[in-house]
């Protein structure tokens, strides 16, 4: 689908995208390059950054590619640095990498957990810690020293409730999500640094979804969202584009939940809607021929 922002809404700034070589961070990267920026993608796998950053010059966007971990404090300094040693500033960061698995909290080792919190969450705030410096209102290469970046963190809604197989993630991008609130408070005080959240719900055609979804119960899944479909990786991108350019000027410290409705949504009741109609309007009847009958408004 074509997108409804001006072709320059992110003209000339300079994005960092975590987990950009793939699924929900490459076409985020990949609308924030349509859209005038120049983009970098940090990743673990150097053929996957590769094939990812071949795509995107193609479409004509200024693409570097630098491989890293996000658990590495090293490797998240080193590519923040070789970001602002290539295009001399940086605006957005958004943070995309992530690590899944499908296990019951009983076969969950602590490991296991620790494993995806380094990843999702003390993994966010080392890309948000080391990016500080060239965000912050004044950093250098900013040509207006007035204001600061934009970080961008996808978290999920699984953890708004409970989720089957999912206490480490659950755990993980609540964190997050509390890492988001905390940063937009402080940096958006100190700093006039904009701190987002995304919350992706069921999303097609990801690795997140391959992965944790199979796919006969993706099919089932769909009679329960409300809009009778999962959504787009575009979908996200959209938000993130919202959130980072100048329309989402004055959004600080939001999740914007991007699910269609499914973490609201409950099953249909067992009544019919018009069964569900009658009862209604008969005890309403009887409450209006009852003894009391219903009171008179004063107004
Ligand atoms: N079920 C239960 N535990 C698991 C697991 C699984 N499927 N996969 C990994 N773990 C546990 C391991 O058992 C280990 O704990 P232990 O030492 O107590 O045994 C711990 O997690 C670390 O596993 P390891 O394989 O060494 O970690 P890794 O850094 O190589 O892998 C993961 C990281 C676990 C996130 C891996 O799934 C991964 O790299 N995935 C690719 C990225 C991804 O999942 N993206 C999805 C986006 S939604």
């Amino acid at each position: 689908m074509e997108s409804p922002f001006k072709a320059d809404a992110v003209k000339g700034k300079v994005a960092l995208i975590t987990g950009g070589g793939s699924g929900i961070g490459l076409e985020i990267t990949k609308q924030l390059g349509k859209h005038g920026a120049s983009v970098v993608i940090m990743g673990r796998r150097k053929h996957i950054l590769d094939s990812a950053v071949s795509s995107l010059r193609s479409l004509g966007i200024r693409a570097v590619g630098f491989d890293g971990d996000v658990r590495k404090p090293e490797d998240a300094r080193r590519v923040v640095e070789s970001t602002f040693k290539q295009f001399g500033r940086l605006d957005i960061l958004v943070n995309a990498a992530a690590g899944n698995f499908l296990s019951s909290a009983e076969d969950l080792s602590p490991n296991g957990l620790r494993t995806v919190m380094d990843i999702d969450t003390v993994g966010t705030f080392t890309m948000c810690h080391e990016a500080l410096k060239y965000l912050k209102k004044g950093a250098p290469g900013r040509s207006d020293s007035s204001s600061g970046g934009v970080i961008l963190n996808i978290s999920a809604t699984l953890h708004y409730t409970a989720t089957w197989y999912q206490l480490h993630v659950s755990a993980a991008k609540a964190a997050i999500d509390a890492t988001t609130r905390n940063l937009a408070l402080e940096w958006g005080s100190e700093y006039d640094i904009r701190v987002n959240g995304i919350a992706p719900g069921l999303i097609g055609d990801t690795p997140g979804m391959s992965k944790l979804v199979p796919k006969d119960i993706n099919s089932q899944a769909k009679n329960l969202l409300p809009l009778y479909k999962a959504g787009e990786k575009w979908d996200i991108a959209m938000a993130a584009l919202y959130l980072s350019s100048d329309a989402g000027k004055f959004i600080n410290g939001a999740i914007v939940v991007v699910d269609g409705g499914f973490w609201i949504s409950q099953p249909r009741p067992p009544i019919p809607k018009e069964a569900m109609r009658q009862l209604s309007r008969s005890v309403d009847n009887k409450a209006r021929d009852g003894p009391g009958g219903v009171p008179r408004s004063n107004l």
